[in-house]
C-alpha cells in the first residue's frame, strides 16, 4: 500500500477523537438500537475526516486551541457526509465502500433511505442545540447544494457530450459545497471576521474540488485493493467525470455515446486501459496542481502557525496521495 501521508499535527491529532465520539454519541439511537447497526457501517469505518482536518486546523489557526464548538460542527459535518455517502451508494448501486460492505447491499432500499435521513436529522439538530441559528441554517443550506449537485449529476447520466464545466459545476455542489461550509463553520465558532470567514470558505471549496475530481480521478485511474471500493464504477453508472470529460478523444466519446449504457465488462476494462494509458493521469495530476496552488492562496492572512502550516500543505499532499494510488 503507499505511504504517502497527509499531513498532520499533535494539536490535530489529538483532537479528532473528540470529533470521533461526538459523531458516535450523535449517530446512535436509543430507542431502536438496529438503527446503529446500520449507521455504524458507515461511522466506524471512518474514512480520512479530511473535512474535520480542515475545521481542526482551522480552529487552532484561528483561536489557537480546537474549541468544543469547533469539534461539535466538525461532527455536524462528518454525520451529513457520512449521510449522504449512504443515500449516495443507494443511488450509485455500490456494494462496498472502505473495504465494508454498503447499508444498502446489506439490508436493502428501505433502511438506506432511513438511516442516512436520520443522519441528516441529528447533524441539523446538534448544530442547532450546540451551535446556534446561524450554523444550522448553513448547514441547511449546504444539504440543498448537495442534493442539487447531485440532481445536476442525475441529469447529465451516460452523456459523452457533457461539458467538462457542467461536472465542474455538479461537484462544486455535491462536494464543495460541505467542505464549504466546514470552513464556514469553523470562522463562525472562532468568532472571525466576515473577511477571515470569506476567504476561509473560498479555501474549503476549493479544496473540496480538488478532492472530488481526485476521487474521479482514482476510480478511472486506481486500483480496487488501493481504494477500498470497486473502481470503474463512475464508467459503468454513466457517471462521465470532469477528468474523463477532459481525457476523452473524439472516438472514445462517440464509442460511449453509443455503448455506454451497455458497456461490458471487458469493454470497461479496455476503455480504462486506454484512458490510463493515453493524457488521463498527467492532465488531471497537472489541474490539480494548479487547484491545490489557487486553494493555498485564498488562505487568510492570520498570523502564522503549525496549524496555518497544515492548511498550506494540505492541498498539494492530497494531490500526492492521490498520486501515490494511480
Ligand atoms: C459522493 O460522490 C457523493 C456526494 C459527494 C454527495 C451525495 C449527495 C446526495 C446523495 C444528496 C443527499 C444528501 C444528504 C445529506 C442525505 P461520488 O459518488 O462521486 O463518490 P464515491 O466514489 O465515494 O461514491
Ligand atoms: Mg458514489
Ligand atoms: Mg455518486
Amino acid at each position: 500500500m503507499p505511504t504517502t501521508t497527509i499531513p498532520t499535527i499533535p494539536a490535530l491529532t489529538g483532537a479528532l477523537p473528540r470529533v470521533e465520539d461526538e459523531i458516535r454519541q450523535l449517530a446512535t439511537s436509543s430507542t431502536l438500537p438496529i438503527v446503529n447497526e446500520f449507521s455504524g457501517r458507515i461511522t466506524a469505518a471512518g474514512g480520512k475526516r479530511l473535512r474535520s482536518v480542515v475545521m481542526l486546523a482551522g480552529s487552532l489557526a484561528l483561536t489557537g486551541e480546537v474549541t468544543d464548538k469547533a469539534v461539535t460542527a466538525a461532527a455536524c459535518v462528518e454525520l451529513l457526509h457520512a449521510g449522504s455517502l449512504v443515500h449516495d451508494d443507494l443511488m450509485d448501486d455500490a456494494v462496498e465502500r472502505r473495504g465494508v460492505r454498503t447499508v444498502n447491499a446489506e439490508w436493502g432500499v428501505g433502511p438506506a433511505v432511513l438511516v442516512g435521513d436520520f443522519m441528516l436529522a441529528r447533524a441539523s439538530q446538534a448544530a442547532l442545540e450546540s451551535l446556534s441559528p446561524f450554523a444550522a441554517g448553513k448547514l441547511a443550506a449546504a444539504v440543498a447544494d448537495l442534493v442539487e449537485g447531485q440532481v445536476l449529476e442525475v441529469l447529465d447520466l451516460y452523456d459523452a457530450h457533457r461539458s467538462p464545466d457542467s461536472a465542474l459545476r455538479s461537484i462544486a455542489l455535491k462536494t464543495g459545497a460541505l467542505f464549504r461550509v466546514g470552513c464556514v463553520l469553523a470562522a463562525h465558532c472562532a468568532d472571525a471576521s466576515e473577511e477571515v470567514a470569506v476567504r476561509l470558505s473560498e479555501y474549503g471549496a476549493h479544496f473540496g474540488l480538488l478532492f472530488q475530481i481526485l476521487d474521479d480521478l482514482l476510480d478511472l485511474a486506481s486500483t480496487s485493493e488501493r481504494l477500498g471500493k470497486p473502481v470503474g464504477n463512475d464508467l459503468r453508472q454513466g457517471v462521465y467525470s470532469f477528468p474523463l470529460l477532459r481525457a476523452l478523444t473524439d472516438g472514445q466519446r462517440e464509442f460511449l455515446a453509443e455503448r455506454g449504457r451497455e458497456l461490458g465488462d471487458a469493454e470497461l476494462a479496455g476503455l480504462l486501459r486506454e484512458l490510463r494509458g493515453g493524457r488521463l493521469v498527467d492532465d488531471t495530476l497537472a489541474y490539480c496542481g494548479g487547484l491545490a496552488a489557487q486553494t493555498v492562496r485564498a488562505l487568510p492572512e492570520v498570523g502564522e502557525s503549525d496549524a496555518l502550516g497544515v492548511l498550506r500543505e494540505l492541498p498539494l499532499a492530497y494531490v500526492e496521495w492521490a498520486r501515490a494510488r494511480i
